[in-house]
């Protein structure tokens, strides 16, 4: 080889940006997605409507849903998802939060590289910042009673509000807790266990959202498949099955050729046996009830009813995998194995106006809740809203651990990390400044979505916190700076420690970058940008984004 020459390694599609380059387009991309939910943030957040390219629409305030369901095609952005997503998985609730605090962490990062300062010295800070910033948060949160249902339901309603639940949310909050502690056990060691699987969330539409009830055991939202058969059963022996009650099908196609009437009238027969067989083998068991996951055949059906058993064709397989646990069962997947053993126990009765049966157990538990609207829409969002809050209880239950909300806790630790910041050296302490500063995103935007200004609220919580309110927060109800604790804006300790440090680690993820090297091309607007790569204009797969949702943010 020629010395002097560069050596061409990447294809004549691939793409590369480098250095200040790269990071002004990563900073550009993970702050648009920060931007699209911050608007949805707090009780007073605005909902968004997206429609994926099917057309069905999903309308939310959920920040994890929002950004699963955008249509997002830029690696940077992902990688912001992917905390909404953690944040999701670790703490249920809070993933507006962590998103905007990444976006915001990487503003002022920005800022801070416009100053010449290392990426390093910024990663390094806001490793920091993050650290002490959980140690804080274990010192700012009051441990609380676990059996104190007041204190639960505010947790509750703090994360429900905005998602539906408002008017109900009294009603709904109550649910929430009893659903919880109805499926929270004491371990050996004393601590509360909270088993969210023996929990079923069951939506049903037309009915108001205060209608929604909590019921003890399973539902099963289908019709008995004949109309002999019995419609309840008291102490029953229930089956729950995972096999057709209908004619085996031979693997290969076959065709069978008759000559005259007999022989039709023996293959029908032989049909016939195969039904009977089945049916008898469920009554030999001794099953009352038969919750099938397959079909049942027309003429099983008539057997069965003959038999004086209820069953039930096609239900779900959720709601099979749920009543294993209610009647303490088993599900069977092939009769001729199955034994009593397999069987479950419990009461079914029928519900003839909502045309469902209600599955109580025996001695196992579950419970079912069922969440009630107008149209799917409410239904679904109402769902979401319920969800979170069902996962903040549970942690709070299991972890005693709470914070005053409305911004509260991010004031509070703002401030704390500044008199941090002096004990560190360098210029690592200016990017804990920096991260003590995104913090107070969060109040600042909880004002700004109630259309307060953002600057008097922040002061004001500044100043009341240096008076040493540690609970003094933005009340967006009453649009005061108050105690938030004691007006029930409460949330879990949990989920503000995974969303600081999910949301500095993002911001650092995106911060150690200085190569980006593409095998297909960056910016998605070819041809007329001058500066000629995606840096400095909008970031490649942005632009689509950024078009589809422009007319709602
Ligand atoms: N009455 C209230 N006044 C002020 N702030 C409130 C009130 N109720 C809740 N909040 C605050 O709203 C924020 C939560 O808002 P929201 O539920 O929209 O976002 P998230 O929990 O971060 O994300 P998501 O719920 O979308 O996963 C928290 O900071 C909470 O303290
Ligand atoms: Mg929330």
């Amino acid at each position: 080889m020629q010395q002097g020459q560069p050596m061409i390694v990447m294809s004549e599609d691939a793409q590369r940006v480098k250095d200040k380059d790269a990071q002004d387009y990563n900073i550009s991309a993970a702050r648009a997605v920060a931007e699209a939910v911050r608007s949805t943030l707090g009780p007073k957040g605005m909902d968004k409507m997206l429609v994926d390219s099917m057309g069905s629409v999903t309308i939310t305030n959920d920040g994890v849903t929002i950004l699963q369901e955008m249509d997002i095609d830029n690696p940077t952005a992902e990688m912001i998802i992917e905390v909404a997503e953690t944040q999701e998985d670790e703490a249920g609730d809070g993933t507006t939060t962590a998103v905007a605090i990444a976006g915001e962490l990487l503003k002022n990062a920005e800022d801070l590289l416009e100053q010449d300062i290392h990426p390093t010295a910024i990663i390094k800070g806001f490793h920091l910042a993050s650290e002490q910033a959980r140690e804080e948060i274990d010192d700012i949160a009051r441990d609380v009673d676990t059996d104190d249902e007041d204190l639960l339901r505010s947790v509750a309603e703090t994360s429900m509000t905005g998602k539906g639940a408002e008017v109900n949310k009294e009603h709904l909050s109550q649910l929430i807790v009893d659903a919880v502690r109805s499926v929270t056990v004491e371990n050996d060691a004393g601590e509360n266990v909270v088993d969210l699987e023996f929990l079923n969330i069951e939506t049903q539409t037309g009915r108001s959202v205060g209608e929604s009830d909590l019921l003890e055991g399973g539902i099963v939202d289908k019709d008995p498949v004949h109309d002999n058969m019995p419609t309840a059963a008291e102490n029953a022996d229930i089956l729950l099955l995972n096999q057709p009650i209908e004619v085996e099908e031979t693997d290969v196609d076959t065709e069978v050729s008759v000559t005259d009437p007999d022989q039709l009238q023996k293959f029908l027969d032989r049909e016939e046996k195969q039904l009977k067989e089945k049916v008898e083998a469920i009554a030999d068991l001794g099953a009352d009830v038969v919750f099938c996951q397959k079909g049942i055949d027309d003429l099983a059906q008539h057997y069965l009813a003959k038999e004086g058993i209820l069953a039930v064709r096609r239900a779900k397989k959720s709601d099979l995998e749920f009543l294993k646990e209610v009647v303490d069962a088993s599900i069977v997947s092939d009769l001729e194995s199955a034994t009593t053993e397999d069987l479950g126990h419990g009461d079914v009765t029928r519900d003839d106006e909502d045309e469902l049966f209600y599955v109580e157990g025996e001695g196992a538990h579950g419970v079912t809740l069922l969440l009630r609207g107008s149209t799917d829409h409410v239904v679904d969002e109402l769902e979401r809203g319920i969800n979170d809050a069902l996962d903040v209880v549970a942690q709070t239950v299991s972890d005693g651990r709470v914070l005053a909300g409305g911004g509260a806790i991010e004031v509070e630790l703002a401030s704390r990390l500044r008199d941090y910041a002096d004990s560190v050296s360098g210029r690592e302490q200016l990017a804990v400044e920096a991260y003590a500063d995104s913090l107070e995103l969060v109040p600042r935007v909880l004002a700004e979505n109630a259309g307060l200004d953002s600057i008097d609220t922040l002061v004001d919580l500044r100043a009341a916190h240096d008076e040493g309110d540690v609970t003094a927060g933005l009340n967006v109800f009453s649009n005061d700076v108050e105690d938030t604790f004691e007006a029930g804006v409460v949330e879990p300790a949990h989920a503000k420690e995974q969303a600081v440090t999910s949301a500095s680690e993002a911001a650092n993820l995106v911060l150690k970058i200085d190569d980006i090297i593409s095998a297909g091309d960056l910016s998605t607007d070819k041809g007329g940008d001058e500066e000629g790569g995606a840096p400095g204009g909008a970031p490649g797969g942005m632009g689509g984004m950024g078009g589809g949702m422009g007319g709602m943010m």
